[in-house]
């Protein structure tokens, strides 16, 4: 995809999409790995597009991805949601990787909410547990606003001192504790991935300030930051990151990802509702 074509592709897949919905979304939500089924939770006036619809849009080729917008109310609010998003694992250009957040934001979307599953850093941190993103670490070694700069698209040097809204974050933890649901605070790390990360690895990003670690999120999160999005994100911490378990010999395997995310991630639609209702909901 070059840098030239970036806003048109960003015009032709938000036409393909508006031409199919009945109203813009409020709210994006992209659905991580083993995360997917929360679109279920999606039921009035939804309406389903694959993404080989979508131009620019490839089929992810990660299982735990299904591949489809999934648009419609939740919690009475018009939600646009990804089920399946591209890593830079997969081979994808930054650019690839974030078209959807551009769509989004291009849509008229005003909130992106980013879901991932991660290993925990944190002494306190246990497979099960959900965080929300305060701030990040971008360990990609690259940024996906790099390459030709297209006004239409956003600032050059845009600022990134809250990229993870402070009002959203006190929503989401106002909305955790009426829920009785336990809400960390964390500081993700984004490596490229795939291979996990080595147990020295793990104990650099644990000295550089992170919490979790997982191998997206961040493009995303800094593109609907400058795309003039508000950004909530939450971490599912599906394993201890390698190293932390109690057994040295313990592997991380991707099923163990996806079993965690589906037996955790009902939680997480609870409180995404949950704060949705809050915030939309008549005064
Ligand atoms: N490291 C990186 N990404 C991940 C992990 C991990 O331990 N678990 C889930 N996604």
């Amino acid at each position: 995809m070059s840098n030239n074509s970036l806003y048109d592709l960003v015009q032709a897949a938000t036409g393909v999409i508006n031409t199919q919905i009945p109203a813009p979304p409020e709210v994006a939500i992209v659905l991580g790995s083993g995360l997917g089924f929360l679109a279920d939770r999606v039921i009035h006036n939804r309406v389903v597009i694959d993404y080989d619809q979508i131009p620019g849009f490839e089929p992810p080729s990660v299982e735990g991805h299904a591949g489809r917008v999934v648009y419609g109310d939740l919690a009475g609010v018009p939600v646009l949601m990804y089920q399946g998003r591209f890593h830079y694992y997969e081979g994808h250009s930054l650019d690839s990787v974030t078209l959807p957040a551009r769509v989004a934001a291009n849509l008229g979307a005003k909130l992106m909410i980013l879901t991932a599953a991660t290993g925990g850093i944190a002494t306190d941190l246990a497979p099960g547990d959900l965080c929300c993103i305060s701030d990040h670490i971008n360990m990609l070694g690259v940024n996906p606003l790099r390459g030709r700069h297209d006004e239409r698209l956003g600032k050059r040097f845009p600022d990134m001192t809250e990229v993870y809204s402070r009002v959203w974050r006190k929503l989401a933890f106002e909305a955790a504790s009426l829920l009785n649901l336990p809400l960390k605070n964390a500081v993700y790390a984004a490596m490229a991935g795939p291979s996990y990360e080595t147990p020295a690895e793990v104990r650099m990003l644990r000295a550089l300030g992170a919490d979790v670690v997982g191998m997206s999120t961040v493009p995303e999160a800094i593109v609907s930051r400058a795309s003039g999005m508000d950004v909530l994100a939450f971490a599912m911490v599906t394993n201890a990151a390698a190293g932390l378990a109690g057994d040295p010999t313990t592997e991380i395997t991707h099923d163990e990802v996806l079993e965690v995310a589906k037996h955790s991630g009902q939680r997480l639609g609870d409180l995404i509702v949950h704060i949705l209702n809050q915030h939309f909901s008549p005064k």
